[in-house]
């Protein structure tokens, strides 16, 4: 699923010291396929210059609406022409205030009101800056001329001061980039998607888990929060960071997973449990087990989560996964029915480039009156997708029905 691939991302840099987190935010989109191009404002060349742009892009850098470019010689309608997104990040203050009275009075601002485009603002400011009713109010009015804002994220800022307003992750911009491309064929959707393992204490110091690495359940709460539904991530510890835009709730045990499950359950449209929960916990021993001491584990089985969801369920799509070592269809199907699924997504994970911590996926997905549909082998960003694709189908037929 190359979102990005062949795309023309225009980028317009403005005057902040963000300015200096853009290469990397170029090299992912370059990573995927994308051709960038990039506007600086004056303000911008005071933390950054066009030759870092250049080197990075090998496209000429555009910084004066007076100047006369051969390659495209109505700069301020021909590069909005050329882009598929514009992207404008970091965006100043400034910048936000001039976008949002329609003022044109340089390349970017110019380049703005004669693009067509979808266009994506990412601030980046002072705490008390982007908290200023003035800027607030200018960010509620851009999001009403139709352009994407992004919530800036929190965190030390350039100042010294603690709080919201740096540059958001550059890897969710890029996920918001591929957003703005993408259809928003499931507004108007509340998904709860799981990931990640759960974690079963033994003693204060001590677990047992499994190998999941959340890959799986966050390309999938990734994927559907691109296409515009509303989404709940529950997750269980891993190493990677929550995809921009989802509602993330971490959890440890299955336990904990449980009862965030059941609470968020009632107001949504469809669960995707891709987590691994654990089936079995070894009764805790609240003291750190000694070297010295004889140690027998004694387990007993948590909750099956999405059984418990089979049985409360009322208009709610439950797809669930399977991981399997063998009898990968017989079992998968098992657990359709007792689990009361609409869908499983069957994973043999003994095969290689399957399952557990890789970055691709080879699954069956089952639906409940047997048909099956066995996909090849790939990325699990493009498993989600297609995943998606199946579940909006079924949703769509709920509402009709
Ligand atoms: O995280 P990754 O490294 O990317 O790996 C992806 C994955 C292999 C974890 C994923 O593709 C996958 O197969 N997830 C389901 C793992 C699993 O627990 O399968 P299961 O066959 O044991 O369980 C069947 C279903 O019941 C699953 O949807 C599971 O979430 C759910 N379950 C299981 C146990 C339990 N106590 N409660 C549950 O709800």
């Amino acid at each position: 699923m190359d979102i990005l691939k062949d795309k023309h991302i225009l980028i317009g840099i403005t005057g902040s010291i963000a300015a200096y987190r853009i290469p990397d935010l170029i090299r992912l989109l370059q990573g995927q396929g994308a051709e960038v191009k990039v506007i600086l404002t004056k303000g911008a060349q005071a933390f950054i210059t066009p030759l870092t742009f250049a080197a990075l892009t090998r496209n000429q850098v555009y910084t004066d609406i007076f100047e006369f470019y051969p390659e495209h010689p109505v700069i301020h309608l021909d590069l909005g022409a050329w882009a598929d997104a514009f992207v404008i990040a970091p965006a100043s203050a400034n910048i936000l205030a001039k976008l949002a009275q329609g003022i044109a009075d340089d390349l970017l601002t110019s380049t703005v009101l004669g693009c067509k485009k979808p266009v994506l603002i990412c601030p980046a400011m002072n705490t008390n800056m982007y908290f200023n009713a003035a800027v607030q109010a200018n960010i509620a009015r851009l999001r009403e001329f139709g352009m994407d804002v992004m919530t800036p994220a929190q965190g030390k800022l350039a100042c010294g001061v603690e709080g919201a307003g740096r540059l958001p992750d550059v890897q969710g911009i890029l996920e918001k980039i591929e957003a703005i491309l993408l259809p928003q064929d499931l507004a108007g959707y509340k998904m709860l998607v799981t990931a990640g393992p759960t974690q079963e204490p033994i003693d204060p110091v001590r677990f047992i888990s499994n190998r999941s690495s959340g890959k799986m359940g966050l390309a999938i709460a990734c994927a559907a929060c691109q296409r515009g539904a509303e989404v709940t991530l529950i997750s269980g510890p891993t190493h990677l960071k929550p995809p921009y835009g989802v509602n993330f709730i971490p959890v440890t045990t299955a336990e904990e997973m449980k009862n965030a499950i059941l609470k968020s359950f009632p107001q949504m449209d469809a669960v995707i449990m891709a987590a691994a929960v654990a089936d079995f916990k070894p009764a805790y021993v609240p003291h750190k087990i000694k070297k010295s001491e004889q140690i027998t584990l004694s387990m007993q089985k948590t909750d099956d989560i999405l059984s418990l969801l089979g049985q409360q369920k009322q208009h709610q799509l439950l797809v669930g996964f399977a991981a399997e070592t063998q009898n990968l269809i017989k079992e998968a199907c098992k657990k359709i029915r007792q689990k009361n699924l609409d869908m499983i997504v069957a994973n043999n994970v003994m095969q290689p480039g399957a399952g557990f911590e890789v970055s691709t996926n080879q699954v069956t997905i089952i639906y409940r009156n047997g048909v099956r549909e066995q996909w090849p082998l790939m990325t699990k960003k493009a498993v989600a997708m297609r995943l998606l694709d199946r579940v909006k189908e079924l949703l769509s037929r709920c509402r009709m029905s």
